[in-house]
């Protein structure tokens, strides 16, 4: 079974990282790709959501931090931008490998934007949706990382 070697970006933010999947992509009738929980995806997961029907080019998702969910992004159809901010440093990554998930720490600004059409986004999370967890607003988002 064949396991390509596929670059994906070095990051260069705190409080990320990239996770890679398993994969078998030799199948006639498909691509096999697998996480596991606590292995190469690196917490137990709580809860999943997935993005799709991205047909307005002018969607922007995300644009929040979180204070202490651990998240993995993972593009698994089509593309779109990942912008990330940690509040010193910034990195821009195309999401475009269903293989490899991008790490959405605690305190990491986000920003999803430029979607394919036919984009689909699965991230899964370490804990249940909690609103109070959600730093909404960038100037809130920058006076919580000072403290
Ligand atoms: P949000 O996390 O802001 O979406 P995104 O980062 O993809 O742009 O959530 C959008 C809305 O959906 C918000 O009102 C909260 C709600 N929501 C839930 O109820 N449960 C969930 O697990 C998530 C992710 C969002």
């Amino acid at each position: 079974m064949t396991k390509e070697k596929i670059k994906f970006p070095k990051i260069k933010v705190k409080n990320s990282g990239v996770v890679s999947l398993q994969f078998y992509n030799d199948f006639p009738d498909g691509n096999l790709v697998i996480g596991e929980a606590l292995k190469n995806v690196p917490f137990a997961i709580k809860r999943l959501y997935f993005i799709n029907s991205l047909f307005n080019k002018q969607a922007h998702r995300g644009l929040h931090a979180h204070k202490k969910l651990e998240q993995i992004i993972f593009c698994i159809n089509g593309s779109f931008t990942l912008k990330l901010d940690d509040g010193k440093n910034k990195q821009s990554i195309k999401m475009d490998n269903p293989y490899y998930g991008v790490r959405l720490g605690p305190l990491l600004w986000h920003t999803m934007e430029k979607f394919s059409a036919d984009c689909v986004i699965l991230v899964l999370a370490a804990d249940y949706y909690k609103e109070s967890d959600y730093l909404r607003n960038y100037e809130e988002f920058k006076k919580f990382i000072k403290k």
